[in-house]
Formats: C-alpha cells, sequence, structure tokens
C-alpha cells in the first residue's frame, strides 16, 4: 500500500488527480470506477480543468440511493452528471451507475457485475471512506467477499449524510453498492481522506486488522492501492512518519502507477510485478 501523505486536501487531491491523468493519457479506453461525496469534488474539477479526452472511457460508479429517482438533487446520477459528466465528452452510453429504481434489485446487481466484466475490468477505483470504515456503501460487518447488492444504511452513515439531505430522516435506508469483492478485483485502487473525522477510520484501514468492522481494511489484501490523505486524516497512523519518508525518498519507478502508465525502465531492479512495488 503507498501512503501518501500531504499537508492539505488540496495537495492529496493534486496527486491523485495526476494518477487519473496519466492512466487517461495512456489508455485512452480506460474503465474507470469512481466515486460520490464530498471529497472527490476537488479532484473532478481538477479533470475537468485538464480537459481531457473522455470520449472512450467507461465509467462505473460504486453505488446509488434505492428508491430516489436520478433527478433528485441528492442521487448519485445527479451528483456525477453535475459534478464531472457533463463538463466532459463522455458517451452516454459508457457511463454506468446503479438502478435504485430497479424493479428487480438481485438482478440489475448481477448484471452490473456483468457489465464491469464485460467491459474488460475496472483499471482504477476511486474510493472515499466512511467515518466507520465504508468503502462504497459497503457498511461495518460487510463480507469482504461481497459483490453488487443491495445494503441498509448503517445509523452512523445516515447522520453523516444528513448533512446533503437536509435532515437525517430525509436520507434513504437502502443503497445498491459494488461489493468489497467487486473492488479488489479493480487492478489499482485510489483511496482518498481528508479531515479529522477520517483519521480513526483511516488508522484502522491502513494499520488496523483486517476486519468486516472497518470494511476499507480488507484493501490491505489488493496489491497495487494508493492512499492520498491530508495530515488530519493520517494524525491518528501510528507510523506516518515511515510513510512520509518512504514517498519522499521514492524514485518514480518505485511509485505505484497505474498499468497502462508502467513500462519496463532500465533502471528498475529485477521484475516487479504490476503493482508489487510496496513500501
Ligand atoms: P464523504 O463520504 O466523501 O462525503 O466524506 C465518503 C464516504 O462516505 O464514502
Amino acid at each position: 500500500m503507498e501512503i501518501i501523505i500531504q499537508p492539505t486536501p488540496a495537495g492529496a487531491t493534486r496527486i491523485a488527480a495526476k494518477i487519473m491523468a496519466d492512466l487517461i493519457s495512456a489508455k485512452p479506453a480506460a474503465v474507470l470506477g469512481l466515486a460520490t461525496g464530498s471529497t472527490p469534488e476537488r479532484l473532478y474539477r481538477a479533470l475537468i480543468a485538464q480537459k481531457l479526452d473522455w470520449s472512450r472511457l467507461t465509467c462505473f460508479n460504486l453505488d446509488e440511493y434505492v428508491g430516489i429517482l436520478p433527478e433528485h438533487l441528492q442521487s448519485y446520477h445527479h451528483f456525477m452528471w453535475e459534478k464531472l459528466f457533463r463538463h466532459t465528452n463522455i458517451s452516454l452510453g459508457n457511463v454506468h451507475i446503479p438502478d435504485g429504481l430497479a424493479s428487480d434489485i438481485p438482478a440489475t446487481c448481477e448484471s452490473y457485475e456483468r457489465k464491469i466484466v464485460a467491459a474488460g475490468g475496472i483499471d482504477l477505483q476511486l474510493l472515499g471512506i466512511g467515518t466507520d470504515g465504508h468503502i462504497g456503501f459497503n457498511e461495518q460487518t460487510s463480507s469482504l467477499a461481497s459483490r453488487t447488492r443491495i445494503k441498509t444504511l448503517a445509523p452512523q452513515t445516515r447522520k453523516d449524510n444528513a448533512r446533503f439531505f437536509g435532515g437525517e430522516e430525509k436520507v434513504p435506508h437502502h443503497a445498491i453498492t459494488m461489493g468489497i469483492g467487486t473492488i479488489l478485483e479493480a487492478r489499482h485502487c485510489l483511496l482518498l481522506a481528508f479531515g479529522d473525522k477520517k483519521a480513526r477510520a483511516i488508522a484502522g484501514a491502513i494499520e488496523g486488522p483486517i476486519t468486516a468492522m472497518n470494511p476499507a481494511s480488507a484493501l490491505q489484501l489488493h496489491p497495487a492501492v494508493t492512499v492520498c490523505l491530508d495530515s488530519a486524516a493520517a494524525a491518528e497512523l501510528k507510523l506516518q512518519e515511515y510513510y512520509r519518508r518512504a514517498y519522499g525518498q521514492k524514485s518514480d519507478w518505485q511509485k505505484i502507477r497505474p498499468a497502462a502508465c508502467r513500462s519496463p525502465s532500465p533502471k528498475q531492479p529485477g521484475k516487479l510485478a504490476a503493482g508489487s512495488c510496496q513500501i
């Protein structure tokens, strides 16, 4: 796992935006896994400003609330179109967001999984993290092998998201989310977290045991994970000085980069498998 700690969310976002932009330039038909919430908003603005070519990209979103219309101001369909897609030249047919209004939810979840496979799998999965360690809407005690399915939102998540809905009572109770097993199949996971409210979840995810009580800790099983943090979100990491030093001293070839951006380097000692350049 590559842990990148920057003084501010802006600094951490700059690095994440470069990772995504490098992938998009190197692999114009890449498959992106995208996230919603307040964390990636700055990243999306940074990508929009770069005027990249999105015409051949395919995108799969992590999750969507069940029972609210796509036009609802807090639906993730609305979020993605407003914050990202409408500012790019992405093809409508290449955008995939779970259908929270599907009449047959298990069937729509299975079909979502099949579409990811048919697209060739996700090259880069962007992730935020909940204050309880959830990724997507995989709440605490989610199976670490879970696939796309309906989840009941935890009280903490509904409380955390009440700020978007103008009251906890208005937050839906269910969501469709990619599973942890689905997320772990992405070739590269890019987790962003900012602010002191995320510090405990981040410490558990990176340094705690692998446990369904902190779903993000399952990322320890993945060979290519980059975590971009601001200092506040990193504050409870015991080894933060080590991570800072390790990242500061890394040569470019040693950093985790999306598969499409890796090329053999004469300086690269031995045969590093994709994503195996761990600190
Ligand atoms: P946030 O949510 O980006 O709004 O903090 C992250 C999450 O709950 O996954």
